[in-house]
C-alpha cells in the first residue's frame, strides 16, 4: 500500500483528517507526505487500526493527544474536553474586558484542558488567575499544558468556586451547557459527560454561574448554547446584570459578557 492509497482510505472523513492522520502516523510534516505520495506506506497495519479507532468514535485529537487552539498546540486526551475553535471568540472577549483592569483578578470555573486560563495567562502579564475542574483528569491535563507553556496560573480542584476564597473582576466559564436528552455523535460521546451535559435543560449550570458571579465579581464572561439566550439575558436581568450577547462565526448566539451592576 502506498501513503496516498492510505490517505484514500481516510478520505470518506474528509482531506484534512486523511492528512493528519497520516502526519501523525508517519511523525512528519504535510510538506513531506504531499512529497512522498507514492512511497510505500510504512506500518500500514498500524495506520489501518488508527483508522479504526476514529471509525469506532475516538475523537482524532484524543488518537494523536494534541489539540490546536488559539495557535497553541494544548494536550488532551480521554477524559478532557477537547477544545473548539468557537471557544477563541471568548477569549477576545476576555481580552477586551481584562483590558480595562491593570491587574485583572480572574477565575475560570471548569477549566478543562486549561485552554481559557492558559490563553489569557500568556496574553495578560499582571493578571492573577484561579482556575477549578471537578474532573481530576481535567486538571491533570491543564497542569500539563500550564507547565508547557509556563502559564501563571493557579489550578485548584473544587465544585465551582467553592475552595477559593474572595472576588474577582472577572469570572469567565465555558461550562456544561448541552441538554441531557441532545442527540451527540459517536465522537462527542467519548468525551466526558460532565464537560458535555449542564442539566436537563441544558442551562443549569450557566445560571449557577451567574448566581455565584453576582455576589463575587464585576464580570461574567460565559460560552453557552446557540438556543439559551433568551432564558439567559432574563435570568441575567432579573439578577442585575447588564448583559451583551455575542455570536460564533456561523452567526448563532454562543455567549455573553455581562456587567454586574452591583458590584
Ligand atoms: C465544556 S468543558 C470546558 C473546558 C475548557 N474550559 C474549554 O473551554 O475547553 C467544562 C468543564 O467544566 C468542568 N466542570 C463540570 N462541572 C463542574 C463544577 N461543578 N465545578 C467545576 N468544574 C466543573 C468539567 O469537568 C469540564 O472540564
Amino acid at each position: 500500500m502506498r501513503i496516498c492509497d492510505g490517505l484514500n482510505l481516510a478520505k470518506e472523513f474528509g482531506n484534512h483528517f486523511a492528512y493528519l492522520l497520516m502526519e501523525f502516523h508517519l511523525k512528519k510534516s504535510r510538506e513531506w507526505v504531499f512529497l512522498h505520495l507514492n512511497d510505500e506506506l510504512a506500518k500500514k497495519d498500524k495506520f489501518i487500526e488508527l483508522l479504526d479507532r476514529y471509525k469506532n468514535g475516538e475523537p482524532l485529537e484524543y488518537i494523536t493527544g494534541h489539540c490546536e487552539f488559539m495557535g497553541r498546540d494544548f494536550e488532551v486526551g480521554k477524559g478532557v474536553l477537547i477544545p473548539r475553535f468557537e471557544t477563541e471568540i471568548l477569549i477576545e472577549k476576555a481580552l477586551d474586558i481584562a483590558s480595562k483592569f491593570n491587574a485583572p483578578r480572574i477565575a475560570e470555573i471548569g477549566v478543562g484542558s486549561g485552554i481559557i486560563s492558559i490563553s489569557l495567562a500568556l496574553e495578560l502579564k499582571n493578571a492573577k488567575i484561579i482556575a477549578t475542574d471537578i474532573s481530576l483528569d481535567a486538571l491533570r491535563y491543564a497542569k500539563i499544558n500550564k507547565d508547557k507553556f509556563q502559564a501563571n496560573i493557579e489550578l485548584i480542584e473544587s465544585n465551582y468556586l467553592d475552595k477559593i476564597d474572595g472576588d474577582f473582576d472577572i469570572i469567565i466559564s465555558n461550562p456544561p451547557y448541552i441538554a441531557a436528552n441532545y442527540p451527540l455523535d459517536k465522537w462527542v460521546l467519548n468525551e466526558p459527560k460532565t464537560a458535555l451535559i449542564g442539566g436537563e435543560v441544558g442551562d443549569e449550570m450557566l445560571k449557577e454561574i451567574a448566581l455565584i458571579a453576582k455576589s463575587r465579581s464585576k464580570y461574567l464572561i460565559c460560552e453557552m448554547g446557540y438556543d439559551q439566550k433568551l432564558s439567559m439575558q432574563n435570568y441575567l436581568d432579573n439578577l442585575g446584570f447588564q448583559s451583551e450577547f455575542y455570536t460564533d462565526l456561523a452567526g448563532l448566539d454562543r455567549g455573553f459578557i455581562a456587567y454586574n451592576k452591583g458590584k
